[in-house]
């Protein structure tokens, strides 16, 4: 009796979900998520051939099964990869020692993909569990190292993820090159 009241019950929680989601999938370009995924789009210089590779990206764990964790290693890894072709290509003799300090510079959470992350106002497009702080450091981050990853794929390029990442970055750079 009681598993049958909840096959009920979930029958209409699943159809309720699926209205909800059909009447979603109809009004998903005026919602205020799609409209901040364009902004976001114009704000990096990139515009996706599949928006939906940036609509992960821009979806915390806490959201959904459908998030940006995977994402985010590569983008992680497209902006290891593109500071060092940066740096080696300015100098090639640079030492690992110093190669690898700037790696982890441009790697940190705190000092740098937050605040890149926070520049473009990540904190207020990624969708989060209500519990999930979305300005938290680490929310912010896998967001912003997830465009790089999602651009990677969308292309199927490293590099023109590379250059994205250098555009979004080269302020910052900018500013750490002077001191
Ligand atoms: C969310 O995180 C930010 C950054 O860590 C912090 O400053 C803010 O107080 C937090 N907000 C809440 C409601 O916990």
């Amino acid at each position: 009796m009681a598993s049958c009241r909840f096959t009920v019950f979930a029958l209409v929680v699943l159809s309720t979900y699926s209205l909800a989601q059909f009447g979603a999938s109809r009004k998903l370009k005026s919602s205020p998520f799609e409209s901040a995924l364009d902004m976001l789009q114009n704000q990096i210089g990139y515009t996706f051939k599949n928006i939906g590779y940036l609509r992960r990206a821009m979806t915390h764990s806490s959201f959904s099964q459908e998030n940006n964790k995977a994402l985010s290693i590569l983008g992680s890894n497209v902006i290891d990869t593109s500071v060092s072709m940066y740096y080696l290509g300015k100098d090639i003799e640079i030492s690992s020692k110093d190669l690898n300090r700037w790696i982890s510079e441009n790697a940190k959470v705190d000092t740098s993909c937050a605040v890149d992350g926070m520049r473009l106002g990540l904190n207020r497009v990624v969708r989060v569990s209500p519990k999930t702080n979305s300005t938290a450091p680490t929310v912010v981050c896998s967001a912003f190292r997830a465009i790089f990853g999602a651009i990677a794929i969308d292309t199927r390029k490293v590099d023109d993820a590379g250059s994205v990442f250098w555009n979004v970055h080269c302020s910052e750079v900018g500013r750490v090159m002077d001191m």
